[in-house]
C-alpha cells in the first residue's frame, strides 16, 4: 500500500557527504520526496524520536550523538516504502548489513550507522510529525 516514512541522514552521514548518495538511491527506487530539511535538533526532539529506546543503557549516548551536528531529515512516499527502505538501509549493525545496502556500503559502527528509517506505520507518522509538523496531505492527483 501507499505509505510514508521518515528517513534521516545522521550526523556522521552528513559530515561524510552522503546526503546526495542517499537521496539518489531513494529517487532511483522511484520513491517521492515529500519534505527535506537540514537541521540540528534539540534534546527534546531527539528524546521523542528515540522514545522506544528510553530504557536502553545507550540512550544518553544516542541522544548525544544525534544532537551532535546537523541531520538531514526527509519524508518519502511510495508503495511499501517503510519495509522497502529498511531493506535498502540494511541491518543496524554494519558488520551484519549486506553489501549493496546503505549501511553495508557506508557504515562501520552500530553507534554511527549513517541513516535512520522508520520501522512501522505508527512510528513513521510520529517521526514525520516530530520533525516536520503535520504534513500537508499530498496525493498523486495534486499537481506540484
Ligand atoms: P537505529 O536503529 O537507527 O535507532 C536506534 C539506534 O541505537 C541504532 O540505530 C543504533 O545506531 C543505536 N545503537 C544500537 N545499539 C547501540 C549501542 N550498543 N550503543 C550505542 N548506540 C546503539
Amino acid at each position: 500500500s501507499l505509505q510514508r516514512t521518515f528517513i534521516m541522514v545522521k550526523p556522521d552521514g552528513v559530515k561524510r557527504g552522503l546526503i546526495g548518495e542517499i537521496i539518489k538511491r531513494f529517487e532511483q527506487k522511484g520513491f517521492t520526496l515529500l519534505n527535506a530539511e537540514l537541521m540540528t535538533i534539540d534534546r527534546s526532539k531527539a528524546e521523542y524520536h528515540y522514545m522506544e529506546h528510553q530504557e536502553k543503557p545507550f540512550f544518553g549516548e544516542l541522544v548525544d550523538f544525534i544532537t551532535s551536528g546537523p541531520v538531514f531529515a526527509m519524508a518519502w512516499e511510495g508503495e511499501n516504502v517503510i519495509e522497502v527502505s529498511r531493506l535498502m538501509i540494511g541491518k543496524t549493525d554494519p558488520s551484519e548489513a549486506m553489501p549493496g545496502t546503505i549501511r553495508g556500503d557506508f557504515a562501520a559502527a552500530k553507534e554511527e550507522n549513517v541513516i535512520h528509517g522508520s520501522d512501522s506505520l505508527l512510528s513513521a507518522e510520529r517521526e514525520i510529525e516530530n520533525f516536520f509538523g503535520l504534513l500537508k496531505r499530498r496525493s498523486l492527483e495534486d499537481d506540484f
